[in-house]
């Protein structure tokens, strides 16, 4: 049972992506002033449920912002030569600011190969490896959605990650590999001592024990409880785990990484799960899209 003192150390992920989207319409105006509608075109490859669901949302969040989006829907027997000339094409298609090729991809889709031909300018995900190097440089380019929105978490919550120590679980490319880049830069955002934490750690709670701030992305239930964690830490949750559950209509629910019941006590915020992180990667990629159209923010 939650307290009303819980509630507050709580982060409400869609009330922080509110105020970004607030920015994101501000600078649609300026764009359409300049006679600019940026376009976003989406590649989803086969029928996966989570992958069509995520779809749906950017898609929605598209159309309730004014950007344009034009998609291709492919079957999973869809060769790697037929996927490439499908990126191609939104890559010379001056209607189309930002791509999105959204993953997993097949088996016999060579998923790096295939992003790699997004032009970078037109890679709102920021996973083609001159997005990958540019950011990992500090010299601009695309932040990925998941990474950027934690970022904004931990400033807008007050929770400003400069001189702390601070514990990433998980090394994907997506998420935990980015953020280590990103946290440790001397930039507004960053500035922190960051540990990276993955499968091959031999003890996760000596690390996690000293964290003043820890970001769990290791896309496994339950990899953090009360007896791992300082009294007063902050907990960025970025899992989203489908656990099944006959109660609900769609069979499953949606948890983090982190054990919520046994850590928020000992936290001084937390994010939850669903309701923190996820409202953040959608509005983030939004935003990158307005970026590809031309627009800017400070
Ligand atoms: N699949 C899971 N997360 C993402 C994401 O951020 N972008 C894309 N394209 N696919 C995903």
């Amino acid at each position: 049972m939650q307290s009303d003192d819980d509630s507050m150390k709580i982060i409400n992920g869609k009330e922080i992506a509110k105020e970004i989207r607030s920015e994101i319409e501000n600078e649609l105006v300026n764009l359409k002033n300049r006679n600019i509608t940026p376009g976003l075109a989406v590649i989803l490859v086969g029928d996966d449920p989570a992958s069509n669901t995520y779809v749906r949302m950017k898609q929605k969040m598209c159309e309730e912002l004014g950007i344009k989006t034009k998609d291709s829907r492919p079957g999973s027997d869809i060769s790697q030569e037929e996927l490439h000339l499908l990126i191609e094409q939104f890559n010379s298609d001056d209607e189309i600011h930002g791509i999105l090729v959204q993953l997993p991809l097949p088996d016999q889709i060579d998923e790096k190969l295939a992003l790699s031909k997004v032009l970078p300018e037109k890679d709102v995900d920021g996973f083609h490896p001159v997005n990958v190097g540019k950011v990992t440089l500090g010299e601009g380019g695309f932040i990925p959605a998941t990474p950027a929105g934690i970022i904004e978490i931990l400033m807008r919550s007050g929770n400003d990650p400069a001189g702390k120590n601070l514990v990433i679980i998980g090394r994907s490319r997506i998420v935990g590999r980015p953020l280590l880049n990103l946290l440790t830069q001397k930039r507004k955002g960053g500035n922190a001592t960051v540990t990276l934490c993955h499968t091959a750690t031999e003890d996760l709670s000596f690390h996690t024990l000293n964290a003043d701030i820890i970001i769990a992305a290791a896309g496994s239930v339950n990899i953090l409880d009360a007896s791992m964690i300082k009294e007063g830490v902050v907990i960025i949750d970025v899992g989203a785990n489908r656990v099944e559950d006959p109660t609900k209509k769609s069979g499953y629910r949606l948890v983090g990484d982190v054990d919520f019941d046994s850590v928020v006590d000992k936290a001084s915020a937390i994010t939850p799960v669903p309701g923190g992180v996820g409202p953040l990667t959608i509005i983030m990629l939004m935003k990158n899209c307005v970026i590809a159209a031309g627009g800017s923010f400070n």
